[in-house]
Protein backbone atom coordinates (compact mmCIF):
# COMPACT_ATOMS: atom_id res chain seq x y z
CA UNK A 1 0.00 0.00 0.00
CA UNK A 2 1.30 3.32 -0.70
CA UNK A 3 1.69 5.63 2.60
CA UNK A 4 1.97 8.93 2.73
CA UNK A 5 5.97 8.46 3.60
CA UNK A 6 6.63 6.07 0.78
CA UNK A 7 5.83 9.12 -1.57
CA UNK A 8 8.42 11.07 0.41
CA UNK A 9 10.50 8.70 0.13
CA UNK A 10 10.86 7.30 -3.55
CA UNK A 11 8.61 9.74 -5.42
CA UNK A 12 9.96 13.07 -4.34
CA UNK A 13 13.76 12.21 -4.74
CA UNK A 14 12.10 10.94 -8.22
CA UNK A 15 10.79 14.74 -8.99
CA UNK A 16 13.98 16.14 -7.98
CA UNK A 17 16.25 14.28 -10.08
CA UNK A 18 14.04 14.94 -13.10
CA UNK A 19 14.11 18.66 -12.60
CA UNK A 20 17.32 18.37 -12.69
CA UNK A 21 17.83 16.18 -15.61
CA UNK A 22 15.48 18.68 -17.56
CA UNK A 23 18.10 21.11 -16.76
CA UNK A 24 21.16 19.45 -17.55
CA UNK A 25 19.42 18.32 -20.75
CA UNK A 26 18.31 22.02 -21.04
CA UNK A 27 21.94 23.57 -20.89
CA UNK A 28 23.37 20.62 -22.99
CA UNK A 29 21.27 21.59 -25.94
CA UNK A 30 21.02 25.13 -25.91
CA UNK A 31 25.11 25.61 -25.10
CA UNK A 32 25.50 27.76 -21.89
CA UNK A 33 23.10 29.49 -19.98
CA UNK A 34 22.06 32.97 -21.96
CA UNK A 35 23.45 36.18 -21.07
CA UNK A 36 20.33 38.66 -20.50
CA UNK A 37 22.47 41.43 -22.65
CA UNK A 38 22.20 39.31 -25.16
CA UNK A 39 18.79 39.71 -26.69
CA UNK A 40 18.68 43.19 -25.80
CA UNK A 41 22.34 43.68 -28.39
CA UNK A 42 20.75 41.51 -31.03
CA UNK A 43 17.74 43.29 -31.27
CA UNK A 44 19.40 47.45 -30.68
CA UNK A 45 22.68 47.21 -31.95
CA UNK A 46 23.74 44.10 -33.91
CA UNK A 47 21.77 45.80 -37.42
CA UNK A 48 24.82 48.13 -37.11
CA UNK A 49 28.03 46.87 -34.90
CA UNK A 50 27.24 42.95 -36.02
CA UNK A 51 26.94 39.67 -34.15
CA UNK A 52 30.79 39.90 -33.09
CA UNK A 53 30.95 43.97 -32.66
CA UNK A 54 32.83 43.67 -35.92
CA UNK A 55 31.27 47.27 -37.21
CA UNK A 56 30.60 47.62 -41.07
CA UNK A 57 33.66 49.32 -43.05
CA UNK A 58 34.52 52.62 -42.69
CA UNK A 59 30.99 53.50 -41.38
CA UNK A 60 30.18 52.28 -38.27
CA UNK A 61 32.65 51.56 -35.53
CA UNK A 62 33.64 48.06 -34.38
CA UNK A 63 33.20 46.91 -30.68
CA UNK A 64 35.52 44.50 -30.79
CA UNK A 65 38.68 45.28 -28.67
CA UNK A 66 37.40 48.72 -29.47
CA UNK A 67 40.04 51.32 -27.60
CA UNK A 68 37.31 54.11 -27.84
CA UNK A 69 34.85 52.58 -26.04
CA UNK A 70 37.36 50.95 -23.49
CA UNK A 71 38.94 54.05 -22.16
CA UNK A 72 36.00 56.04 -22.10
CA UNK A 73 33.81 53.50 -20.06
CA UNK A 74 31.67 55.76 -18.10
CA UNK A 75 30.45 57.26 -20.98
CA UNK A 76 28.60 54.52 -22.33
CA UNK A 77 25.38 54.72 -21.00
CA UNK A 78 25.21 58.18 -22.02
CA UNK A 79 26.34 57.46 -25.85
CA UNK A 80 23.28 54.76 -25.74
CA UNK A 81 20.87 56.86 -24.15
CA UNK A 82 21.81 59.87 -26.68
CA UNK A 83 23.71 58.65 -29.39
CA UNK A 84 27.38 60.43 -30.73
CA UNK A 85 27.74 62.35 -33.86
CA UNK A 86 31.30 63.50 -34.14
CA UNK A 87 34.65 62.47 -35.99
CA UNK A 88 36.11 60.10 -33.24
CA UNK A 89 38.77 57.21 -34.04
CA UNK A 90 38.39 53.85 -33.39
CA UNK A 91 41.31 51.52 -33.45
CA UNK A 92 43.09 54.10 -35.81
CA UNK A 93 40.67 54.45 -37.82
CA UNK A 94 38.08 57.52 -38.23
CA UNK A 95 34.40 57.52 -38.12
CA UNK A 96 32.13 59.99 -38.57
CA UNK A 97 28.44 58.87 -39.24
CA UNK A 98 25.79 59.70 -36.14
CA UNK A 99 24.71 57.02 -34.02
CA UNK A 100 21.15 57.90 -32.94
CA UNK A 101 20.01 57.58 -28.73
CA UNK A 102 18.11 54.20 -28.08
CA UNK A 103 15.36 54.47 -25.60
CA UNK A 104 16.68 51.54 -22.99
CA UNK A 105 15.74 51.51 -18.95
CA UNK A 106 18.74 51.38 -16.84
CA UNK A 107 18.70 47.93 -16.10
CA UNK A 108 18.38 46.89 -20.22
CA UNK A 109 21.32 49.60 -20.22
CA UNK A 110 23.81 48.00 -18.22
CA UNK A 111 22.93 44.62 -19.82
CA UNK A 112 23.78 45.60 -23.20
CA UNK A 113 27.31 46.65 -21.86
CA UNK A 114 28.04 44.02 -19.51
CA UNK A 115 27.19 41.80 -22.40
CA UNK A 116 29.38 44.09 -24.72
CA UNK A 117 32.05 44.34 -22.29
CA UNK A 118 32.15 40.05 -21.74
CA UNK A 119 31.86 39.46 -25.51
CA UNK A 120 33.90 42.36 -26.99
CA UNK A 121 35.86 44.90 -24.89
CA UNK A 122 36.95 42.55 -22.88
CA UNK A 123 37.96 44.89 -20.25
CA UNK A 124 37.98 44.83 -16.16
CA UNK A 125 34.76 46.21 -15.78
CA UNK A 126 31.82 45.57 -14.39
CA UNK A 127 28.13 47.35 -15.15
CA UNK A 128 25.00 47.88 -13.29
CA UNK A 129 21.87 49.93 -13.16
CA UNK A 130 23.25 51.81 -10.17
CA UNK A 131 26.41 52.67 -11.83
CA UNK A 132 23.90 53.64 -15.01
CA UNK A 133 22.12 55.87 -13.36
CA UNK A 134 25.11 57.82 -11.62
CA UNK A 135 26.79 58.46 -15.08
C1 LIG B 1 22.03 52.70 -36.86
C2 LIG B 1 23.32 52.13 -36.56
C3 LIG B 1 23.75 51.98 -35.11
C4 LIG B 1 23.07 51.33 -34.08
C5 LIG B 1 21.71 50.67 -34.13
C6 LIG B 1 23.95 51.40 -32.93
N1 LIG B 1 25.11 52.06 -33.24
FE1 LIG B 1 26.70 52.41 -32.00
N2 LIG B 1 27.58 53.54 -33.41
C7 LIG B 1 27.11 53.75 -34.69
C8 LIG B 1 27.94 54.73 -35.37
C9 LIG B 1 27.77 55.23 -36.79
C10 LIG B 1 28.93 55.14 -34.43
C11 LIG B 1 30.01 56.19 -34.63
C12 LIG B 1 29.49 57.55 -34.11
C13 LIG B 1 30.38 58.74 -34.41
O1 LIG B 1 31.32 58.60 -35.20
O2 LIG B 1 30.15 59.80 -33.82
C14 LIG B 1 28.69 54.33 -33.23
C15 LIG B 1 29.49 54.36 -32.09
C16 LIG B 1 29.35 53.53 -31.01
C17 LIG B 1 30.30 53.41 -29.92
C18 LIG B 1 31.62 54.16 -29.74
C19 LIG B 1 32.65 53.73 -30.76
C20 LIG B 1 33.19 52.34 -30.54
O3 LIG B 1 33.02 51.53 -31.46
O4 LIG B 1 33.75 52.05 -29.50
C21 LIG B 1 29.80 52.49 -29.05
C22 LIG B 1 30.43 51.99 -27.77
C23 LIG B 1 28.53 52.07 -29.57
N3 LIG B 1 28.29 52.70 -30.77
C24 LIG B 1 27.69 51.16 -28.96
C25 LIG B 1 26.40 50.84 -29.41
C26 LIG B 1 25.45 50.03 -28.66
C27 LIG B 1 25.72 49.37 -27.33
C28 LIG B 1 24.31 49.97 -29.41
C29 LIG B 1 22.99 49.31 -29.07
C30 LIG B 1 22.37 49.74 -27.83
C31 LIG B 1 24.55 50.72 -30.65
N4 LIG B 1 25.82 51.25 -30.59
C32 LIG B 1 23.64 50.85 -31.68
C33 LIG B 1 26.00 53.13 -35.26
C34 LIG B 1 25.02 52.43 -34.56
Amino acid sequence: MYTYSTYIKYLAPLIIVIIIGVFVINVATHGTIQHPGKPLYTKHCEQCHGEKGEGIRSLVPPLAQADFASTNFDSLPCWITNGISRPITVNGQLFDQPMYGIKLDEVQTANIISYMNDEFLKTDRTANSIWVKKQ
